[in-house]
């Protein structure tokens, strides 16, 4: 096989395609239900068989899977495999609770590799790239999941992780990788390494950017875009799925990731009732998976807010920018507010930096939001009020809520080394 080429199925009919989907849509309820007692039992409440699938329209039929699930089997309760097929575990870090666990057979190691290294074909790369992955390595999945698709593409290599961001920039200086994967918010702190230890990022070695693993703005994409000289792209996944590689934005269109569909069937729900919404629709994203083995999941509730597109570059549909998680969501005087919202104001103005902090307050009886974030060190410091004043009245005009600003000098607020902690709620410590 050419290791470069894109896949049958990228670009099958769309009948061929729903047709492998109703199969591997069968098998795996089959495969939950006869193999995890957590699954037969959330079907048996609900009176469903996997008998009762027939048609994709029949998948509405089943009981949602949630974080709560993974949370009440912890730590390896929801595997459908005795436990000597299971060759990896990943888990999530957990901020709120226990984290949750997924564990993976060799053939879903393969997959995942398969649908990373299509991920990067995707972003124009071949085996002729050197990729310094970013991601960090461990229990969370982008590190390793990253790299094992680098390797399928026949690729190289560089397994630098999260952190150390002197070495990044020196090694990127020195090693000479065409391309990068790294969370967005980590980028920009890379970006400001190369640009001190040499002067400029633009004319460094990498071409084109694998970002995700967090909510970004397109305004966040044309700002690493001209500051690293680069195309970059959008990668989507969550562990409880599969981790990176569940969707990525196709370079030649550049206009949402596309959903790998031959292995993660998509839905998206009105989050408050449940109700599976028209494709368009703005909703919660939710995935079944249909070729997992070790932890198959079933219409999982990523709590992500976004709408199915059709597909461009590829049969299979996309998603829009994720817009936040619903645990996101910020409600400030009746409007409700994402931090992607504030990210996209702060990036208008252009002496601003792409790092910032919400904090939200209690004024009285009511919640308030305090944005800080940093201005370019070449700016005046007497700037700085009146970048906050504008940065407060486009926030009211654009967002619809009054906000207090705060805008520090370049390099006073903490930078994210992976995915960047946006939202501080100081309601109670106040
Ligand atoms: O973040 C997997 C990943 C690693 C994806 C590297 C892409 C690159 P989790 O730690 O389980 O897994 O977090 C998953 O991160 O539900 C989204 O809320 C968010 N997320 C991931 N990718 C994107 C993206 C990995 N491209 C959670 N845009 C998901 C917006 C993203 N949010």
């Amino acid at each position: 096989m050419n290791k470069n080429a894109m896949e049958h199925i990228e670009t099958a009919s769309v009948d061929e395609l729903r047709q492998l989907q109703v199969e591997r849509l069968k098998k795996t309820l089959n495969h939950a239900y006869y193999n995890s007692t957590v699954y037969k039992q959330k079907f048996d409440e609900a009176g469903v068989h996997p008998d009762d699938f027939k048609h994709l329209e029949d998948l509405a039929k089943f009981p949602f899977t949630t974080k709560k699930d993974l949370r009440d089997n912890y730590p390896f309760g929801m595997f459908a495999v005795p436990q000597e097929q299971i060759v990896r575990v990943h888990a999530s870090s957990g901020t709120t609770g226990q984290p949750t666990v997924v564990g993976y057979t060799q053939h879903d190691i393969n997959i995942w590799s398969d649908v990373v290294a299509r991920s990067l074909r995707a972003a124009g790369l071949s085996s002729k790239d050197t990729i310094q992955v970013s991601y960090g390595y461990g229990l969370f999945t982008g590190g390793l999941g990253a790299h094992y698709g680098v390797e399928r593409l026949g690729a190289t290599v560089i397994p630098m992780s999260g952190g150390q961001t002197d070495k990044q920039a020196q090694l990127i200086h020195d090693f000479k990788p065409t391309a990068l994967m790294v969370t967005p918010s980590y980028c920009l702190n890379i970006i400001e390494a190369l640009e001190k230890k040499f002067g400029s990022a633009k004319d460094c070695s990498i071409k084109t950017g694998v970002f995700g693993a967090e909510p970004w703005t397109n305004e966040m994409r044309k700002e690493i875009e001209t500051r690293l000289g680069i195309d970059a792209l959008d990668i989507y996944g969550l562990s409880e799925v599969m981790g990176p590689g569940v969707a990525m934005e196709c370079l030649e269109s550049k206009d949402g990731p596309t959903i790998w569909e031959d292995h993660f069937y998509p839905e998206i729900i009105n989050p408050e009732t449940g109700e599976v919404v028209q494709d368009g629709e703005l909703g919660e994203l939710v995935f079944t998976t249909i070729t997992k083995e070790g932890m198959p999941v079933i219409r999982y509730r990523t709590r992500d807010l976004t709408r199915l597109l059709p597909g461009t570059s590829r049969t299979m549909r996309r998603m829009d920018k994720i817009v936040g998680r619903s645990d996101d969501m910020m409600i400030i005087r009746g409007v409700n507010v994402f931090p992607s919202q504030i990210e996209e104001q702060i990036l208008q103005i252009p002496q601003l930096i792409a790092n910032y902090q919400i904090h939200i307050c209690k004024q009285g009886h009511l919640d308030s939001l305090h944005i800080r974030t940093e201005m370019r060190q070449d700016s005046s410091p007497q700037l700085a009020t009146q970048l906050a004043n504008q940065l407060k009245s486009q926030i009211k005009t654009m967002v619809g809520i009054s906000v207090s600003v705060e805008v520090l000098n370049e390099g006073s607020l903490p930078r994210s080394e992976g995915k960047a902690q946006r939202v501080f709620d100081i309601r109670q410590s106040a």
